[in-house]
């Protein structure tokens, strides 16, 4: 199954206009197109849907159960919070990358831990917009569909 799921997180609609200096000026329609576009070009069909409710993310990924090969999320702040979506992504075994614009380690101590990385395949922050189209391309690998 080589369906790809993006999960995007709370306040990541507010991309543009939220904190340019740390998440970048492009929108996220611009980073979905980008998505779409890299998906388009491996051959490989994209959801995308975005969420600012813990439990809407929660029931999005329990019903990717047998219809997506991997998952790329990033779960904004609900990264260092929710034991629930961490639970969701244990319970449907579908394998998972985790992505974040900002490097989270380089910031506020409390973006330092995450409850998702121990049930992630793996994870990419830092590189802005390109942290999604790497997470792309380890996902396409993750369902044999890579380069
Ligand atoms: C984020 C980092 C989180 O700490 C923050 O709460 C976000 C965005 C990122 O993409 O860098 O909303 O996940």
């Amino acid at each position: 199954m080589k369906k790809l799921l993006v999960i995007h997180g709370p306040n990541l609609n507010m991309l543009g206009i939220r904190e340019p200096d740390v998440y970048g000026t492009l929108t996220l329609d611009e980073i979905n197109r980008k998505l779409n576009d890299a998906a388009s070009k491996a051959g490989t069909e994209l959801t995308i849907e975005q969420s600012n409710h813990e439990g809407s993310i929660v029931d999005i990924i329990q019903q990717a159960a047998g219809r997506y090969g991997a998952i790329i999320i990033n779960p904004g702040a609900y990264t260092h919070t929710s034991i629930a979506i961490r639970d969701a992504i244990a319970a449907v075994g579908i394998p998972v990358v985790e992505v974040h614009l900002s490097n989270i380690y380089k910031r506020e101590e409390f973006r330092h831990h995450s409850y998702i990385s121990s049930v992630a395949a793996g994870q990419i922050a830092g590189f802005g917009a390109d942290s999604y189209l790497l997470g792309l391309r380890a996902a396409l690998k993750l369902v044999g569909a890579g380069e």
